[in-house]
Formats: structure tokens, sequence, C-alpha cells
């Protein structure tokens, strides 16, 4: 079981303090809605899974890639990079943001299932490591700019082992019905195989796979690699070589809800070691070099949301019951994952204690739409009015990365905290960034 807010936050007579700062000061100092990024908390994760891959795996780790689609900017690159880890992007804006920062291009790796012709351009004249490759137009593509530019690419085939990862349960099954990768049971992957051999402006160094997102349980991570290692020794028995490189991806789950478990990179490398290595045997193959790509495990933790609650009501439902709905200052444009998933959240009182009774609760956010839900269904206190702070935790991955401007509601900052102290790494958007575009 693991906790839901990030270690430098606690409640001192009711009021969250993140780093020794109130809930109260830091939503007068910043506004709300923002996130709060808990610098310490993100960069001791980062530092965590970089040095776990290195102590299961030895000079068998690679690299672990944060996954950029997270949530990035360039502190956060900065970072990343002062951890010791590489960074996933899957776009070229991602990289700029990484190039903007400064973070070294040996230590990015490029992802995406259609990469534009200049996006792979200018990976490859930066000098990313690896780009991940996606389809045969684009071992076309790299291979011709990589020719053009004089230059031999390190690649990796990204490969879809046909597993199915829940997050209770994961099966291995022929269903393939995705967009990424080469399916290694249709022979794709194998044509791949010989269409990269082709071409000597491109360095094979092994296989991809990335299985799923919030998985809770090892055991899909080990038939996936189970599955590429199988694939490595095929290679082997047919062309008398080894190849030395396997990335096993992210995915690995956090807790939304208190009781919810997690998969903490001391517990997921060295199962994983121990999955690769017994694969490895049974094909009689040498440890490949590892690498992995977490991006939610890393960010998500990190961060949560303070919210100032606007409105409340009561409504009676069908079955006679009542329900209490809060208003907040934000929502879908700021979290999008309820609505788009059905994600479950979980949330506190940030400003005071209260002793008043708790009741079924929804948490809706200010957008016109009935969709516009942060908490479907939490118990909070009865008392709860406008002008009480509301802090939603875990909302690190993919809340500020997923947020839109809709309903002309500008994005929330970032607010990076360390040391008692907060400071703005990403701005709150103003109504003169909502009008910019406009010709
Ligand atoms: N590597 C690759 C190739 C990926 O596609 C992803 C996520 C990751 C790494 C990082 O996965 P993580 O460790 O963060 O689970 N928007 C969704 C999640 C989409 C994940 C897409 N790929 C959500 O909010 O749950």
């Amino acid at each position: 079981m693991a906790n839901v807010w990030s270690s430098n936050v606690d409640f001192k007579n009711g009021e969250l303090h993140l780093s020794g700062i109130p809930a109260r000061t830091l939503a007068r100092d910043f506004g709300t809605p923002s996130f709060f990024l808990d610098e310490a908390d993100f960069r001791v994760r980062a530092r965590a899974w970089g040095s776990a891959l290195t102590d299961s795996f030895g000079e068998k780790a690679g690299t672990v890639y944060y996954a950029a689609k997270a949530f990035i900017c360039v502190e956060v690159a900065r970072w990343v990079a002062d951890s010791g880890i590489g960074l996933d992007v899957c776009t070229g804006g991602e990289l700029a943001v990484a190039l903007a920062a400064g973070f070294s291009p040996s230590k990015i790796e490029l992802h995406g299932n259609n990469k534009s012709v200049a996006e792979i351009n200018r990976a490859v004249q930066v000098g990313v490591r690896t780009i991940v490759i996606d389809s045969l137009f684009e071992i076309d593509r790299v291979a011709q700019v990589a020719k053009d530019q004089g230059r031999r690419q390190r690649i990796l085939l990204r490969l879809t082992p046909g597993i199915e990862a829940h997050t209770h349960e994961s099966i291995a099954t022929a269903h393939e019905d995705v967009k990424f990768g080469f399916s290694i049971a249709s022979g794709a992957a194998w044509a791949a195989i010989l269409a990269v051999r082709q071409h000597p402006s491109l360095e094979l160094c092994g296989f991809h796979s990335h299985i799923g997102s919030q998985i809770q349980q090892m055991e899909a991570f080990g038939i996936a690699a189970e599955i590429l290692i199988s694939f490595l020794g095929k290679y082997r028995d047919e062309f008398s070589e080894q190849l030395p490189e396997l990335d096993l991806g992210g995915g690995y789950g956090i807790a939304y809800l208190p009781g919810d478990d997690d998969l903490p990179a001391n517990v997921v490398l060295p199962a994983l070691y121990d999955a690769v290595q017994s694969s490895c045997q049974r094909h009689g193959l040498e440890l490949p070099q590892v690498s992995i790509e977490p991006g939610r495990a890393i960010v998500g933790p990190a961060m949560f949301t303070l919210y100032e609650v606007g409105t409340t009501k009561e409504v009676i439902l069908e079955s006679g019951a009542t329900r209490n709905y809060v208003s907040v200052d934000g929502g879908m444009s700021d979290n999008i994952r309820p609505s788009l998933y059905g994600a479950e959240y979980t949330a506190a009182i940030a400003n005071r204690f209260s002793a008043a009774l708790s009741r079924s609760t929804r948490v809706v956010g200010k957008h016109c739409e009935t969709g516009d839900i942060v908490i479907r269904d939490i118990d909070l206190a009865e008392d709860v009015a406008p002008g009480d702070l509301l802090a939603v935790p875990a909302t690190g991955a993919y809340g500020r990365s997923m947020a839109s401007n809709y309903n002309h509601v500008p994005r929330p900052p970032i607010v990076a905290v360390l040391n008692g102290k907060g400071r703005v790494i990403l701005r709150r958007e103003t109504e003169a960034d909502l009008l910019a575009l406009d010709v």
C-alpha cells in the first residue's frame, strides 16, 4: 500500500503543508488552480530508478529514460539530467524542450509511430542516442536521413509481443490490434529485421516493447521480456550474432487512491532482472543491456493540484439519497483523465481541519459540460464551502501534459517547492496567451 501524497506533504491541524509551506500560503502566493511539484520527491524518484537499474543489472544496466510525455518542461528536463538518467521523447516538441534545457542528446531516445521526416532529421542531426522504429516506412525514412547526413544511426525496433496488460491481470494473447510496433506473431517483426539489414546507415541494436500504462503487477513485464528474448534467440540462430540491447518500456503503476499498490523501482528492477536472466538462460543467450522508460512512476506521485471551491449544491438522487456537488476552479482542462479513462482520484480539504460528518460528494470543474468531473464519488466533510481549498494528489503524470484550453480556460502553472520555498517553473497562461494565436 503506497502513500498518495509526495514525501514532503504533511497535514498539521488539518492543513496541508508542502515542504513546510501551508496550503493557504501556497494558494495566496501562486493562485489556484495550480500544480505543486515536490522537487525533492521527484529528484529522489528519478535517482532511485537509475540506481535500481544499476543495482539489479550491474554492467548490463542500460539507461532509464524518463518518459517526457508524462510531464516535461525545461526545468524538469534539467532535473532529469541532474539525476543522471536519460529522456524518452516522442515528438519534435518534446525534443525541443529537452534541447532547450541543454539535455545531452546522447541520452535521448526518440519514439513515435508517425515521426515526420523533419522530426527524424532533427533527431539524427543533433545526435540522439537511439531512434525506436515503428514501421517499415520509417525504416526507409530514418535510413535515408542518416545516409544523407553521413551517419550511422543506432535504432531499436518496437515490437508488439501480443500481451494485454491489465491493472490486475496480464494475459498473453494473439490480440495485436494496436497502432504501435511490429507484430512478432504475424511475421512483421521479422520482415522489419530483414529490411533494416539492407541499410548500412542503420545500426540495429535490439528490440523495444511497451505493454501498457498504470500496470500494478510485475507478471506482464516478465512475459513481455520472455517473448522479446525468445525473439533475440531467433535472431541469433539465424544470423549467428546476438543483438546487445533490450528496452522494456514503462508502465509502472502508482497509487491514486488510499489503499492502492504501486510498483516502485526497488520492486520492479530485481523482478525484471530475474525474468530477463531466466529467459536468457532458457534460450542460451547472454544477458542484453536492459533499458526502461518510466514516466508516471517518477512524476505522478510528486505533484498535487490545488483548487479553490467556488460553489456547492445538494441534489436528490432517484434513490432518495442526496449528493453534494462541489465545484472547483479547474476541471477537465487540467485533468482530462477522469473523463477520458474513468480515472479515479482522491482529495482532501487542504486549508483547515473539519470535524463535520462526511457525505457523498462529487467534485466537478468549471467547464460547460456534464462530464467535467474531477472525482465521481468521494466522501468529503459536509461543511466544505466556497473559499475552501481542495488538494487532489498524484496528478503529476498526464495532468498538465494533457491539459487543454477548453472553454478558453488558461492552463495552470507548475510550482516547484523545495526546502520551504516555492517557485514557478512553468507559468500560468494568461488571457493574452489565449488570444496570442488569433490572426
Ligand atoms: N514508453 C512508451 C513507449 C510509452 O508509450 C509510454 C506511455 C511510456 C514509456 C511511459 O509510460 P508510464 O511509465 O508513464 O506509464 N495518458 C495515459 C497514459 C498514456 C501512456 C502512453 N505511453 C494516462 O493518463 O493514463
